[in-house]
């Protein structure tokens, strides 16, 4: 059940293709994805640029730690940066360049804005660099090699199919349920992915009225949360119990990630209502805990470290002139590209699978333990 995933850039390129009559060329002259393309290889010991964006949820802070050991480990400098949490977009931007600058063979790049990194991407290509997307795609530039990331799409169905499968659990009542929407940050392309995939599974239930959105926010920009940011979420939901609950039951809300429905879950608390069921993805130690006492209902497990390990994979493939493994040549258009795509397997954790789930991340299967 793959799906194309086509960014909002991409529509927009390609509606102002066909605008125009144009429909073959794509202003750069579009480069085939790169699987099986000749890579030339480089010096050993050489350094890799890191540059991560800030620090939204425990995944990313783990990742700079993974980067730095395993890189270390195959025998490369690794140049790892977070961007501060002020200022990011302009810090990544400065960071990525000094990389090009520093002479890193291959910039791996958790994008703050993916859509705003172009100028600097170029600058790394032009130097003879590797760019590899991780996590979070490039969007709008011939010049990222590769992407690197959990299946995004996949991530979004798997919180879609949770929300109904919680409610079935635990709404206590029959359809129709009350819900609400939640989105990721409008500069993270991974934001529409998650909500789209979710919208696959929810929207034909919304349209036979087993949903209700109750407060009609059902578009993307409705929902989005700025910045990935745990207190623009809570306002936002504390807005809408305000203007659209009243005394009736909130039956669930799709979170997009654990640090958001944390905060979705204290404003219902605050607003004196029952929890209602709340998806989330990470896997962070706070709702791995909270999944255990029955509180969220649902998380992701992204492994950080297959991730990493991917990721180096990849450039260690990159420095012996080898072919780089992708497994998707198909669903990452970043507008002016489909980008090569190595895509790993997500999975759905709630409280009655967290002991399988998590059998090969120790520090979380010994959580779940102690609540068994
Ligand atoms: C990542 C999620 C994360 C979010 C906020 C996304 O790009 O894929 O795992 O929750 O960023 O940090």
């Amino acid at each position: 059940m793959k799906k194309i995933i086509v960014t909002a850039t991409a529509l927009v390129a390609a509606a102002s293709f066909a605008l125009t009559g144009c429909s073959s060329e794509r202003g750069g002259g579009g480069t085939e994805p790169g699987a099986g393309e000749e890579t030339t290889g480089f010096e050993e010991g050489a350094t890799i640029g890191v540059a991560l964006p800030d620090k939204t949820s425990e995944n990313w802070v783990l990742a700079g730690k993974l980067f730095e050991e395993g890189l270390a480990d195959a025998g490369f400098k690794a140049d790892v940066q977070y961007a501060p949490a002020s200022n990011t977009v302009a810090e990544q931007q400065n960071q990525i360049q000094a990389m090009v600058t520093g002479g890193a063979k291959v910039i791996i790049i958790g994008a703050k804005d993916g859509k705003q990194l172009s100028t600097q991407v170029q600058a790394a290509k032009d130097a003879g660099a590797y760019v590899i997307a991780y996590d979070r795609l490039i969007e709008n530039t011939e010049a990222v090699d590769y992407y690197v990331a959990f299946d995004n799409f996949k991530v979004g169905q798997l919180q879609g199919q949770a929300l109904l499968d919680g409610l079935a659990e635990r709404a206590g009542h029959e359809a129709p349920y009350n819900i609400e929407l939640f989105s990721g940050s409008p500069d993270d392309a991974n934001s529409a992915v998650f909500f789209n995939g979710a919208m696959d599974v929810l929207q034909p239930k919304i349209d036979d009225g087993m949903l209700k959105v109750v407060s009609g926010q059902t578009e993307i920009a409705q929902t989005a949360t700025e910045g990935w940011k745990a207190e623009n979420a809570q306002r936002r939901m504390d807005s809408i119990l305000t203007s659209s609950y009243g005394s009736a039951e909130l039956d669930g809300v799709l979170s997009p990630n654990d640090t958001l429905a944390r905060a979705i879950i204290t404003s219902v608390q605050q607003a004196g209502k029952k929890v209602p069921v709340v998806t989330g993805q990470d896997s962070e130690v706070e709702s791995v805990k909270s999944i255990m006492e029955g509180v969220q209902y649902s998380t992701i497990n992204k492994d950080t470290q297959l991730l990493v390990e991917q990721s180096i994979k990849m450039v260690g493939q990159l420095q012996k002139g080898e072919e780089v493994d992708v497994n998707d040549t198909e669903q990452y258009d970043n507008g002016v590209k489909v980008v090569p795509a190595y895509l790993l397997d997500p999975v759905i954790v709630t409280k009655e699978n967290a002991a399988e789930a998590y059998q090969n991340v120790p520090s979380l299967l010994e959580i779940v333990k102690s609540y068994q």
